[in-house]
């Protein structure tokens, strides 16, 4: 059994002075727990604004949201993973909807990413999820598990093992529309059973967050399904009360 995740993605919301403001309101009403692991991730921006208010905490950490696949290079306007250690990330978002979707990311680059975050010494946390398409089409588990496949392609078994992975249906993300308990756990049970089968029994304690309008109104319930070890909250996360009280739910 793992401690319950609860991942912010801040998108592209909260530059540096917005996010100092949000952590410091943040850390004046939440003490450190040691039940649960919450993890931000702000812009790149702002990652090293966050890493050092959080230096402290260690149920605290702080992510990046995109990394390139080269370390370093003639790629103007990308970070790298060894530059988001440097900035004090130790996690990093693969393969987020929106960079699949609005970007045209695909799963040969995930898999990429996935490899340059574990040279670099950051937990890649690999996102999948269907289009509401697929899903009408009856292709939700199989959309879900090339995206799986595809992003652990050739990673060693014991860095399969000490990854997170995130099941954001496309069609709940910012849309509030979620999906029920039963299908996050249904979709949860698939991705581990392929874990099972890709790493074998390690696969048991690898966290599968949910994502997709999680709020403080559903974010128990959806705790609470089988096989859902965390969440990954977007919009619900920008504002520093309303994620205070997510996180203790
Ligand atoms: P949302 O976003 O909570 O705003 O739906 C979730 C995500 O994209 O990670």
């Amino acid at each position: 059994m793992t401690l319950p995740i609860f991942a912010a993605n801040w998108k592209m919301h909260h530059g540096p002075s917005d996010a100092r403001a949000f952590m410091k309101s943040f850390l004046a009403h939440y003490p450190r727990q040691q039940d649960r692991k919450v993890l931000f991730f702000p812009n790149a921006l702002s990652v090293t604004t966050v890493s050092e208010l959080v230096r402290d905490r260690p149920d605290l950490e702080t992510g990046i949201q995109n990394i390139h696949w080269e370390d370093k290079g003639a790629f103007t306007g990308e970070n790298s993973a060894p530059m988001a250690r440097d900035s004090g990330a130790t996690h990093v978002l693969v393969g987020h909807s929106e960079r699949r979707h609005v970007f045209a990311e695909t799963d040969a680059e995930s898999n990429l990413k996935v490899k340059a975050a574990f040279r670099a010494g950051l937990t890649p946390v690999l996102c999948v999820g269907e289009l509401l398409a697929e899903r009408d089409a009856g292709n939700t588990e199989a959309t879900v598990l090339r995206q799986l496949r595809a992003g652990i392609d050739g990673v060693e078994e014991g860095q399969v093992a000490s990854m997170l992975f995130a099941y954001e249906p496309v069609w709940a993300i910012g849309t509030g529309r979620t999906a029920t308990p039963d299908d996050a756990s249904q979709v949860h049970a698939a991705i581990i059973a392929a874990l099972k089968a890709a790493i074998g029994e390690r696969a048991l304690g690898i966290p599968i967050l949910y994502g997709g309008s999680v709020n403080r109104g559903n974010a128990t319930t959806l705790l609470a399904a089988p096989d859902v070890d965390g969440v990954l909250v977007g919009g619900a996360s920008l504002d520093a009360d309303g994620w205070n009280a997510i996180v203790r739910a």
